[in-house]
């Protein structure tokens, strides 16, 4: 029952939309399984001694969340750490730094890792090996930047990284300087519309009515045959997205899941839509 116990509390806060409180989960789990408050309170401490959750504090306020204060990996080659903390990183590897912070995208939530691991793929399957020219990538709503991290250190020449939130903006800024990417990491507040750029690898880690509104202006932002990753929805959003795709003249080249969280992968004009 410890172990069960601590599975549902520790699924409750990485599954959460947005950041969660200790109160929150106490209340959540203790009515979702029967049990008293209590009993859930010594399991979340249980949790956060055993490093796999920790609290974080904003503006007053605890959260819990998942522990990035030791290196995760998040994909084949991705790992994400926190700077104060060493890490050996092995040949091929590639190690994101990410500060504590407000904005989202620490790594801890499915959205972004299905994200992690499709740039991981679709960066590392040679398809851009014969390629002469630089590839452009642009990070839609990047929070603290991690999606335009990984592509850079992936292989991105040069990446633009949006968000309209000016505390997600200064965030990814700090977090591109750490990682030494200041020269290929662009952070901005401009408006995708206002973006005059044509772009090799899209990634929007997004909710679906924003995916929604914005595909027929990803689809002009991108280079023919460019690689657009969407992440942020559930099924049955998937299928409406998937077709809302379609019909701007993309084809699904990958599609994967992680706890009803769904990712795509389409190319702007792949050979069916030629
Ligand atoms: C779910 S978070 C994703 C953060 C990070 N990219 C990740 O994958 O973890 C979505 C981010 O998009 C930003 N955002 C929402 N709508 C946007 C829009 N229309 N244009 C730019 N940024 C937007 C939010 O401020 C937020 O920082």
């Amino acid at each position: 029952m410890k172990q069960g116990l601590r599975d549902i509390i520790y699924n409750t806060v990485i599954e959460a939309n947005e950041k969660v409180t200790p109160g929150s989960v106490e209340k959540v789990v203790a009515r979702a399984a029967g049990i008293h408050r209590k009993t859930v309170r010594l399991a979340i401490r249980d949790l956060v001694g055993l490093g796999e959750l920790s609290y974080t504090y904003l503006y007053g306020t605890s959260f819990l969340e998942k522990s990035f204060d030791r290196p995760v990996r998040v994909s084949k080659r991705i790992v994400i750490k926190p700077p104060h903390k060493a890490y050996q990183a092995q040949p091929g590897e590639v190690v994101v730094d990410i500060a504590a912070g407000a904005a989202f995208g620490n790594g801890a939530h499915p959205t972004t890792c299905l994200a992690l691991r499709a740039l991981d793929s679709i960066l590392g399957d040679n398809r851009y090996a014969e390629r002469k020219v630089p590839l452009n990538g642009l990070d839609v709503g990047t929070g603290t930047g991690v999606l335009a991290i990984a592509s850079a250190k992936l292989g991105v020449q040069k990446v633009i990284a949006i968000d309209l939130d000016s505390c997600s903006v200064s965030e990814a800024t700090h977090n591109v300087s750490l990682n030494g990417l200041a020269d290929q990491v662009t952070v901005t507040n401009t408006s995708l519309q206002e973006l005059a750029t044509y772009f090799t690898v899209v990634v929007a880690n997004l909710a679906y009515p924003t995916l929604r509104r914005l595909s027929p202006l990803l689809s002009e932002k991108m280079e023919q045959d460019g690689v657009l990753v969407l992440s942020g929805f559930k099924e049955p959003a998937s299928k409406d997205l998937g077709k809302t795709y379609t019909e701007q003249g993309f084809g699904l080249i990958r599609e994967e899941t992680d706890r009803e969280w769904v990712c795509l992968v389409l190319q702007r004009g792949s050979p069916e839509h030629r």
